[in-house]
């Protein structure tokens, strides 16, 4: 391909006056687990914009109730478990499961989606600290504190649940790239919490095991998360294709620390749409100047787009990702 492709984290979502009319009559729930309405909401980013990729509209806490660890949206406050996670036994009483009969509801929305998408269909899944922090705090957290303590205080539990978490999530995505995803992402979201020590010791081990889960399959593998400038290099090892960097780190400094090798994903803060035009596209332009025209850009947010944002913003980041023609490097 000679332009950057491009496509947005979240951009099936609350920003689209499509999206918002959908959920008046449904919840994110059942969004979710109904793949006439997981399609339409995945399709309607692409009906909109020029996006050189789909991903698969669901939740990245879906496996976690055929785990036992049941959980709804309540407005407001995002994603509620009932009974959170916090003992050797809690962890103990939790199962792995068949993907393809308890998540069939999303492999279905991807062979659906299959038959509609000309682009690339990306499917995803949580990574084990981002995944078990939900299970152990309840919700969301900002210090992860209840997590970080039982990583601490209760190696051996912690090392327990990670690695179902890891074994479960490289299962549903090896069903979901059966299934038809043409490529995945795992997000581990909230793994910048972590210093790198922390995450070699707690974190490495697992999502390693959960990349070489993945290893025959022929598809790019995304590693993405935010505040991760320190753990850009250790992430490569854990043996994804495509690394994500946010954008607290400049992207040709991201792809430095990453490697040689490897390619990237970003890194637009996800506010510049809400900036003034001439700002937000000088910042595009700064983004692809950094990767400078080297095959392995993906252009993309440094995290998921916000509700709120002007639809007209991304449609002109859109346009000007595929109209850039700066590096000079492009026939
Ligand atoms: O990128 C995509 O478009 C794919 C779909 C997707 C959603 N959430 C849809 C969604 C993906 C990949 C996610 C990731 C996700 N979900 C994460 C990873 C963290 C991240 O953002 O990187 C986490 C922790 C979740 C759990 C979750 N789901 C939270 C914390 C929330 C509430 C957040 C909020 O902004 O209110 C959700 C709800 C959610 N997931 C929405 C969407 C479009 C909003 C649902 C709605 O109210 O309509």
């Amino acid at each position: 391909m000679d332009r950057t492709p491009v496509w947005f984290m979240r951009q099936a979502g609350r920003y689209m006056a499509e999206y918002r009319a959908l959920r008046e009559k449904h919840t994110m729930l059942e969004v979710c687990r109904t793949p006439e309405l997981a399609v339409e909401v995945t399709l309607q980013p692409i009906r909109a914009f020029d996006f050189d990729a789909a991903i698969l509209f669901s939740d990245l806490l879906v496996p976690l109730a055929p785990m036992g660890i049941p959980f709804d949206f309540h407005k407001g406050e995002g994603p509620v478990v009932e009974k959170p996670v916090r003992t050797a036994g809690d962890v103990a009483a939790l199962r792995a499961f068949e993907p393809r009969e308890e998540l069939s509801y999303s492999l279905e929305a991807i062979r659906l989606l299959r038959r509609e998408l000309k682009v690339p269909l990306i499917g995803f899944a949580g990574a084990p600290f981002t995944l078990a922090s939900y299970a152990i705090e309840g919700g969301h957290s900002n210090h992860f504190a209840r997590t970080k303590g039982l990583m601490y205080g209760e190696p051996a539990t912690w090392h327990r649940l990670a690695a179902l978490l890891a074994d479960v999530v490289a299962d549903y995505l090896r069903a979901q790239v059966e299934a038809g995803a043409q490529a995945v992402q795992v997000f581990d979201s909230w793994i910048g919490a972590l210093d790198e020590a922390d995450y070699r010791e707690f974190v490495f081990p697992h999502v390693r095991r959960l990349f070489d889960g993945l290893a025959n399959l022929d598809v790019p593998k995304i590693h993405f998360g935010t505040g991760t400038g320190h753990l850009l290099a250790v992430q490569r090892e854990a043996g994804g294709t495509v690394i994500g960097v946010d954008w607290r780190t400049p992207l040709d400094e991201g792809w430095a620390r990453a490697g040689e090798g490897v390619a990237v994903q970003g890194n637009l803060d996800p506010t510049l749409l809400f900036a003034p035009r001439e700002r937000l596209l000088e910042r595009v332009d700064d983004v692809l100047r950094r990767a400078a025209g080297r095959p392995g850009h993906v252009f993309n947010l440094g995290h998921g787009i916000l509700p709120g944002t002007p639809v007209e913003a991304v449609k002109a980041v859109v346009d000007h990702v595929h109209e850039w023609k700066g590096s000079g490097l492009e026939s």
